[in-house]
């Protein structure tokens, strides 16, 4: 293995920067080239790619986003696309890719892996919903984001006994709203994997006023049936007697805009140099991830096309907690 390339694609999630860092010190630690493709896919079909060296990775590690760029790309849809993202590694002389990001990026990933290209993927998403791994880089930043803003509206919630609806990113996967919602003390959740209507939040709600409390936190993923603006709308639509009066803030990509915390910078220099590991010793086709503390690989046809669902523990323990 003489050069290799390093891309990040989809929605950025703070810690791909600390992970494009690893596979650079990591493959110059095997005295081999690295290049950065610039803007995801979108750069690998059009060959757009620098040499990257250890000093262009540093100043780096703690930085949200990707310096690399990312995108989604509509021509590396196309088997054309494809075919010209293949032809511009040859032209480059590229011998192996490593592709950090989510579901859309490692299913990519794979098809360029059956189409002979050696890969490597690195999960990376905020959404933590890829399979292969117990948790992806950026999701703990974007829940610890998520529970900065749900302490913050707890107390303007509190004074003047009001219920907000929160809603959370997350794409189809309800984890980022339902861990958000248990480490916030939310009094109910609403997530795509648990049909929730209008009327059984307005019970919680009004539930929660007749306990005494003194607000009422509704965390909502954005891929629920029924999302924020939804519900508030039911609830304005039908007068529903709620107790509190309700407010509604949707947190967006303000959750994708932090810097890594601690455990995405370790998990992504972690998962970087295993990928360059993984290359090291011939294993392509794979995702590298966290299982419990250690770093496992999974073949990437076994990951494409899926997504991870959502852990039963989670599910059982919020409605305890929402007493
Ligand atoms: O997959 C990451 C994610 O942030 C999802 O949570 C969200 O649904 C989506 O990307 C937003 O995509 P975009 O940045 O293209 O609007």
């Amino acid at each position: 293995m003489k050069r290799i390339a390093v891309l990040t694609s989809g929605g950025d999630a703070p810690g791909m920067n600390a992970a494009i860092r690893a596979v650079v010190r990591a493959g110059i630690h095997q005295d081999w080239q690295v290049k950065g493709v610039l803007n995801g896919y979108a750069g690998l079909v059009s060959g757009a790619m620098r040499p990257l060296g250890l000093r262009d990775v540093g100043g780096i590690l703690w930085r949200g986003g990707t310096f690399l760029g990312s995108a989604r790309c509509l021509d590396f849809k196309t088997e054309a696309g494809r075919q010209q993202a293949v032809d511009a590694l040859a032209a480059q002389g590229v011998d192996a890719l490593v592709v950090i990001g989510g579901n859309g990026s490692q299913t990519g990933a794979h098809m360029l892996s059956q189409m002979g290209v050696p890969v490597v993927g690195i999960a990376s998403t905020i959404d933590n919903d890829l399979l292969g791994t117990d948790m992806t880089i950026g999701a703990t930043t974007a829940l610890n984001i998520a529970l900065e803003a749900i302490d913050r509206l707890k107390t303007t919630a509190s004074s003047h006994r009001r219920a907000f609806l929160v809603e959370v990113m997350g794409r189809d996967c309800g984890y980022l709203a339902l861990a958000a919602a248990i480490a916030g003390g939310a009094e109910c959740v609403v997530i795509p994997e648990v049909e929730t209507r209008p009327e059984e939040v307005a019970a919680a709600v009004h539930e929660a006023y007749m306990r005494g409390k003194p607000h009422a936190l509704v965390v909502v993923a954005e891929g629920a049936k029924f999302d924020a603006a939804e519900i508030a709308r039911h609830f304005v639509d039908n007068k529903a007697d709620l107790g509190f009066g309700v407010r509604t803030t949707i947190l967006g990509h303000v959750q994708r805009g932090g810097n890594p915390g601690a455990y995405d910078r370790l998990l992504a220099s972690r998962l970087g140099v295993a990928a360059v590991d993984c290359l090291v010793r011939g294993e392509f086709g794979v995702l590298v991830g966290l299982r419990g503390h250690t770093i496992g690989t999974t073949p990437l046809d076994e990951i494409a096309g899926r997504t991870k669902p959502l852990g039963p523990e989670l599910l059982r323990i919020a409605p305890i907690l929402q007493a």
